[in-house]
């Protein structure tokens, strides 16, 4: 390996969403520990987007900045080379974040009373933007086959076929079930929303993070009608680590779509923009850590093989889902026999283990944990082995 994916930088007692939660238990520094939570990396920022964030402070201009032909080009040049998508630079639209872009995009294309539809269990800020601005959800159940989950299109085409239903939030791949929807399932997704008037809005935030032998397919590239009919939402924050630069693109091919959702980030800021080192940042990642990524993927991949493994061996009732993209474990706890409740304190209190529990995606997500694997392959070992010598005394098979 080029790049360093073994230093992590310890953050205790610091605004960090992740590491506050292990404080707030009682978790010292000195426990050889990392949470799993929370969707950021415990791995340093690549070199390059460090040096780009340094260059751009020793201008000392922090200024103002729109996105620049620079960064525009860069982006499209990744979209390109990486999803082989041509985008234009014109299509894209500053946000802060791509949960900025969702609430957003629910605030623009729907009204009150109108029906958004989720294929659940999902990334939870999803259901907010829905309830917080009182749109109706619309649950299309993801079908668990016990390996892997796959779409009910019967259900979904019968709940599009509703005129209240206004609009898909698609997740893609998607967060917690580590699928990598496949050119055809999102064909068939694709022509469900267009015959019934369902605008997609695709949150393909996890895009970059594909696991070997998969393949993700942006939404609006696989044919101009589809494109003309959503929102794809984009980021460098996830594939880098970068989330709390806060700089994300909303994509809108359909210039009277992209127009209307301009209007609404005008009515809380006439000039809407991003942090002035996000840019640069993004622009380094995109034109330089291609490299950093492709490794980054290894160790992902190696610890998802180091969790299947162990489990199998050592605690067999426990069922980890296909990774597909995301590196975000979905793994299915129920074979514990021990109450979903139960298990998140034996986790905290006697294993000093954070992972996201399943249940804030949704019902169907009782009972499971989602694992951020996005750390040195040191970590998983320990938490596996904390995690066997907690349950044995715990299990009630
Ligand atoms: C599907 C999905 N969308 C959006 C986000 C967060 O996006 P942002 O930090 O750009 O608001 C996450 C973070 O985990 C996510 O999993």
């Amino acid at each position: 390996m080029k790049y360093d994916f073994e230093t992590v930088h310890k953050r205790f007692n610091t605004g960090s969403m992740k590491w506050n939660e292990l404080s707030k238990f009682g978790v010292k520094e000195a426990d050889d520990i990392i949470p799993f939570s929370v969707a950021d990396m415990e791995f340093v920022t690549p070199p390059e987007i460090v040096a780009a964030i340094k260059n751009q402070l020793d201008t000392s201009i922090m200024g103002y900045e729109n996105p620049s032909p620079d960064y525009l080009a860069s982006v499209c040049s990744w979209l390109k080379s990486r999803h082989n998508w041509n985008a234009e630079p014109e299509w894209i639209l500053p946000s802060h974040g791509v949960v900025d872009a969702f609430f957003q995009a629910v605030r623009t294309f729907t009204e009150e009373g109108d029906g958004v539809m989720l294929m659940t269990p999902v990334y939870y800020p999803m259901y907010t933007a829905i309830n917080s601005t009182r749109r109706k959800l619309v649950d299309n159940p993801l079908i668990n086959t016990e390996t892997r989950y796959e779409i009910d299109f019967e259900d979904m085409e019968q709940k599009a076929a509703d005129p209240n239903t206004k609009m898909l939030i698609l997740c893609s791949p998607h967060n917690p079930v580590g699928r990598v929807w496949t050119r055809e399932e999102l064909t068939r997704i694709g022509e469900i929303c267009l015959r019934n008037n369902v605008l997609v809005v695709s949150d393909e935030i996890h895009f970059d993070l594909i696991m070997p032998g998969n393949k993700h397919t942006v939404f609006a590239s696989i044919n101009d009608e589809f494109a003309d009919n959503c929102l794809v939402l984009t980021a460098p924050s996830k594939t880098f680590n970068i989330a709390g630069l806060q700089t994300s693109n909303v994509l809108i091919p359909n210039p009277e779509l992209r127009e209307r959702f301009l209007q609404t980030l005008r009515l809380s800021n006439p000039n809407p923009k991003c942090n002035i080192l996000g840019y640069y940042a993004a622009e380094a990642a995109y034109k330089l850590c291609g490299k950093w990524l492709d490794e980054c993927l290894i160790v992902i991949d190696t610890n998802r093989r180091i969790i299947a493994d162990f489990l199998k061996r050592e605690l067999p009732m426990l069922k980890p889902y296909r990774l597909e993209g995301t590196y975000l474990q979905w793994i299915d706890m129920n074979g514990l026999g021990i109450d979903y409740r139960e298990l998140e304190r034996i986790n905290h209190e006697e294993a000093g283990l954070f992972f996201d529990e399943g249940y804030v995606f949704g019902k169907q997500g009782e009972g499971f944990e989602r694992w951020n694997l996005a750390c040195p392959s040191r970590y998983i070992e320990e938490a596996l082995a904390r995690m066997k010598t907690a349950y044995t005394k715990h299990m009630k098979i």
